[in-house]
């Protein structure tokens, strides 16, 4: 048996696989995140810690004997997340999230000198772990002076799970002290922010070993001693991992909190001016590209709470695809990434009519999505991938509407598996079994079973392009208007 264990954004996921990687149990625990003002984005680690417990507790409650044979776990987690912590390993201030963009100064200052991308190979993004450490020096001294340690979150996790400071590639290289090439801390970015490689855990591969859970833990669950943690990923790596798409060619679009493009590479290929992100994999001499953009199911949860309708109450009324209205919305609400690196934007409804109603805004929100997207995608083609079809992963891809919008928006065709729980708890229990079993990434790494294909509606390719025309054509009208 194997455990992957899902740091996401609002809740943990622990998967429990066989020897055949068939799905023997899962459980969830929801997380909760504050947003004290406009573009900040905290979670306290003690609630990660508090989730992990509960969702162990309940599988050994309800799979004994499957957890009395668990030989690895894989960690995967939400990235960039900045944990820090002091010499007591307890964290100094709340973990300044992914989607958090308050350092949009200090990244912008990082950015400008040009060794960050020469060595991390991207753009250093608000969201990333290194500007927010410099925030916390500019606006925070005294906390910065205490620092010892800085975890990216799942790496937090596994400190508790381990009693070690460890990290592996896939989450390391969003840091931006990463040098992604050489898959080492680059001891020149890190004094570019005022830290040393002692600040950093050490570094292992995604599908290495990277600790052993501590005997009192595997005593209060009823588990054998000894059992490894593999080095695990961040959750965009993992769920590559646990969707198969680990070689040049293959791609999956993400609809979760955040909406990721993400493409395998044989080889490092990095190309910073495209605001698109070149990350090590979580397999060794193993890379990837992917686009992010920060709000895609966030966008729709945003709305659903406006409505107070379920967001998928909001997608189960709206019938069969339809050509997108005039209404546009635009679902920066925190800031976004790709293709943009702009903090300050701020979402928006855009030709708002008499005639819209609750389904047309619906609509607008889940295309807004897809269009955003659509500047993902051809982001990856400026770097040099071109993409023929994807497959789909993350809670959004529930809605069968929402993947006919991005399927014909994109005018590709999207691959739906057959179970849809392939994703980053999946792929950190096969990245537990690699490490545990040490067999071939390759063969453990296969794609899923497709349930069905969801062809772009050929007849609506048209209307889908004209609006995304608009919708390009509305970013630099918004950004004149508010900014
Ligand atoms: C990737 C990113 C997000 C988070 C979401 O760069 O910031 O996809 O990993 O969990």
């Amino acid at each position: 048996m194997y455990l992957g264990l899902d740091l996401g954004t609002s809740g943990l996921k622990g998967m429990l696989i066989d020897d055949a990687q068939n799905v023997v149990a899962s459980k969830n625990a929801s997380i909760e995140g504050s947003r004290p003002h406009s573009g900040w984005s905290e979670q306290n680690p003690a609630d990660w810690i508090s989730a992990c417990e509960s969702v162990m507790d309940a599988l050994s409650a309800d799979h004994p004997s499957e957890m009395a044979a668990l030989k690895g776990i894989g960690l995967s987690g939400h990235m960039h997340g900045a944990t820090i912590l002091g010499a007591d390993d307890k964290p100094l201030r709340p973990c300044i999230m992914w989607n958090d963009t308050r350092s949009h100064a200090e990244a912008a200052e990082l950015d400008a000198n040009p060794i960050f991308r020469e060595l991390s190979g991207n753009i250093v993004f608000p969201g990333f772990t290194a500007p927010k450490l410099v925030w916390v020096k500019n606006n925070e001294p005294e906390i910065f002076a205490k620092v010892a340690k800085v975890l990216l979150p799942k790496d937090y996790l596994r400190l508790w799970l381990s009693g070690e400071h460890i990290s592996e590639m896939s989450d390391s290289a969003g840091t931006s002290w990463l040098d992604v090439a050489k898959r080492d801390w680059s001891d020149d970015l890190l004094a570019a922010t005022g830290l040393t490689r002692d600040h950093m855990p050490s570094l292992v591969e995604g599908s290495e070993v990277g600790g052993t859970l501590r005997d009192e833990l595997a005593t209060r669950w009823n588990l054998p001693k000894g059992i490894v943690i593999a080095g695990g990923a961040g959750d965009n790596a993992a769920s590559a991992i646990g969707m198969g798409t680990v070689k040049a060619g293959q791609a999956f679009v993400s609809l979760g909190t955040s909406g990721v493009v993400f493409a395998a590479n044989d080889s490092y290929l990095p190309k910073p001016e495209s605001a698109v992100h070149a990350f090590c994999h979580a397999l060794p001499n193993k890379w990837h590209q992917m686009g992010v953009i920060l709000a895609a199911t966030d966008g729709l949860n945003w709305y659903s709470r406006i409505t107070g309708v379920k967001p998928a109450d909001l997608t189960a009324e709206l019938g069969d695809l339809q050509a997108p209205g005039a209404t546009l919305f635009l679902p920066y609400l925190g800031g976004e990434r790709t293709p943009h690196n702009d903090a300050a934007i701020r979402g928006a409804f855009l030709n708002l009519s008499h005639t819209d109603d609750r389904a047309a805004l619906t609509r607008a929100v889940l295309e807004g999505v897809a269009f955003a997207l659509v500047d993902n995608l051809n982001a990856l083609k400026s770097a040099g991938t071109s993409i023929d079809r994807m497959l789909a992963v993350g809670g959004g891809s529930m809605s069968t509407y929402w993947l006919q919008v991005i399927a014909t928006a994109m005018n590709l065709p999207i691959d739906v598996p057959k179970d849809g729980d392939f994703g980053a708890a999946f792929g950190a229990a096969r990245l537990g079994l690699l490490a545990a079993t040490g067999q071939d990434p390759e063969s453990v790494c296969t794609g899923p079973e497709i349930d069905q294909t969801i062809e772009p509606n050929a007849a609506l390719v048209p209307a889908f392009a004209d609006a995304y025309q608009r919708f390009k054509a509305a970013y630099p009208a918004l950004k004149g208007a508010t900014s």
